[in-house]
């Protein structure tokens, strides 16, 4: 088992990844910075894997709720979609989320693609005009039936509910319903988890309604006007679910490179309908290729509620990245959610986890070695001459956690995979315990002397292997750990194909100073 250090074949089709585009209505919460920081910890390993990335976010910017809150701020709504691309992109900015292209549906390359998609369905007979007469939700901007009551009551999350009339052009569903039943059957993993692909299909159960794709200028204006008809502007889904085609050049040369999309990483309030019927009816009629995956994680709770704007129980997640730095934060996310399951958000649990595995089981065990190192070596890390069992133990504990970690990341199972490193972590502190230099370094006799040069030497290598697999975790953490261990470039950015082999890569480097990475908090 070995790594390559792999450039020059990197595959031709990128490895396309998107996140939801979030509501330019109004502030980011945890909600939104956990999903960034999910799929950004997916882009980071695959490009530790090795794969050319493309990593797309953005801003969703028409519709009935930025048109609201435009009103209530008494602003104009690109006012609005301007001031808060800014805000969210701070957010991911201070968060380290490298995307590589941020789209807003306000921007003339979205629009054009918007349009010419509609144009196209248009000309198929795909879009007709048609009379509703029936009731709408004005928050989820959605048409109603009778079938949407629960108990006789409409459910609160539809607010206020008013029976309208009027023309509208419309999508046809029904017509390939029993397609996308088939192509679910045929394909059992494109939505992960499993288990909500099957809530997809249960959902395709009974006859789908045909979707309404426009609004009437009267109603709302703040949307992109249909191409065939001015009168009318287009319902924000329609409108939306296209940034992930018009961002990577639709209709030009480029597309291919990216399309098909690997993974759309989404929330589970957005699977059914939108992604899993909309989208992927919305590109069969268009004759383009459909998604490979959809990823689809769960919500943060708080005390059993789900974070909302609306719920105003948010999780602010810069309180925590002000007074922790952002990648603690990353890491009690992604090491307590399990990918697909709601969790919920408790600052005790974070302080725990916070003081536990990262300022005891990592901070400190990097403080004792830099400082041992300081000490008994000169700066110097020493190289290891013999092998006895707690050195042999310790090696297997190595290669059992990267194995783990590896399949676990590979499946985006990163809580998985952070319980396998931690345990590796704690599993150098342990052999530290047993040899315990600082107890050797008393002693005058030769065999004294090796065992402690040799202990230090496992604990770099440990180290330096361990927070190999962090990189895409705690990016900024890891920098200070490669520059105060003295990890070389090369080493810090191996492309990981195999488990990377312990081999003893520090000797002879000289270590900087002692550093606290997890300072305790006032
Ligand atoms: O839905 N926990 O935008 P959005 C976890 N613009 N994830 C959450 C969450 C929570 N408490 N609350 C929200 C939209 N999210 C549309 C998407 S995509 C073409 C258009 C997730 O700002 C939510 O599930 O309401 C979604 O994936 C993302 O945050 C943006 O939500
Ligand atoms: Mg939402």
């Amino acid at each position: 088992m070995h790594c390559l250090e792999g450039f020059g074949d990197l595959p031709m089709k990128h490895f396309y990844i998107t996140t939801a585009i979030d509501y330019a209505n109004g502030a980011p919460h945890i909600g939104h910075a956990y999903e960034k920081i999910l799929t950004d910890a997916i882009a980071r390993y695959k490009r530790q894997r090795g794969e050319s990335v493309h990593f797309l976010t953005g801003l969703d910017e028409h519709g009935q709720k930025v048109q609201k809150s435009a009103i209530e701020q008494d602003i104009p709504p690109q006012e609005l979609c301007d001031r808060m691309a800014v805000v969210y992109k701070e957010l991911y900015a201070k968060l380290g989320i490298s995307y590589d292209d941020y789209i807003r549906t306000t921007e003339e390359r979205h629009k054009e693609v918007v349009r010419d998609l509609q144009q196209k369905l248009f000309d198929k007979g795909e879009i007709y005009l048609d009379e509703y007469k029936g009731y709408y939700s004005q928050r989820a901007e959605q048409f109603l039936q009778e079938k949407d009551k629960v108990d006789g009551k409409w459910p609160e999350l539809f607010g206020e509910v008013t029976e309208i009339t009027e023309s509208n052009y419309f999508f046809t569903l029904k017509k390939y319903q029993s397609w996308l039943i088939e192509f679910l059957e045929e394909n059992p993993d494109f939505v992960v988890p499993s288990f909500r692909q099957k809530q997809v299909l249960e959902f395709l159960k009974e006859e789908l309604n045909e979707l309404s794709i426009s609004r009437p200028k009267s109603r709302l204006e703040w949307g992109i006007p249909l191409p065939f008809d001015e009168e009318y502007v287009t319902y924000v889904w329609f409108d939306a679910l296209i940034n992930y085609i018009s961002a990577i050049g639709y209709g030009t040369e480029d597309f291919e490179e990216y399309w098909p999309v690997d993974y759309h990483v989404i929330g589970k309030d957005i699977l059914v309908p939108a992604h899993a019927i909309y989208w992927l009816i919305m590109l069969k009629a268009c004759d383009i290729p459909l998604p490979r995956h959809i990823l689809v994680h769960g919500f943060w709770l708080k005390s059993g509620e789900k974070v909302s704007k609306s719920l105003g129980n948010v999780v602010n997640p810069l309180d925590y990245i002000e007074q922790f730095g952002p990648d603690p934060f990353r890491y009690f996310v992604l090491r307590e959610m399990t990918v697909g399951q709601d969790a919920d958000f408790s600052h005790e649990r974070y302080m725990s986890r916070y003081s536990g595995e990262l300022s005891n089981d990592l901070g400190n065990l990097l403080s004792r070695v830099l400082n041992m190192t300081q000490r008994y070596t000169e700066g110097i890390i020493p190289e290891a001459t013999m092998e006895a069992e707690p050195e042999a133990t310790l090696k297997k504990e190595y290669n059992h956690a990267a194995a783990k970690v590896i399949e676990a990341f590979d499946a985006f199972q990163f809580s998985v995979g952070l319980d396998a490193l931690f345990t590796f972590f704690k599993a150098i502190n342990r052999y530290a315990e047993t040899r315990a230099p600082w107890k050797l370094a008393k002693s005058q006799a030769p065999e004294d002397r090796e065992l402690l040069t040799t202990s230090l030497a496992y604990m770099a290598e440990g180290i330096r292997l361990g927070v190999l697999f962090l990189r895409p975790i705690m990016p900024e953490i890891v920098k200070k750990v490669e520059a105060h261990l003295a990890i070389p470039e090369e080493l810090a950015t191996l492309i990981i194909k195999e488990t990377p082999v312990w081999e003893f890569k520090m000797t002879g480097r000289e270590v900087g100073e002692k550093v606290i990475l997890f300072p305790r908090p006032e």
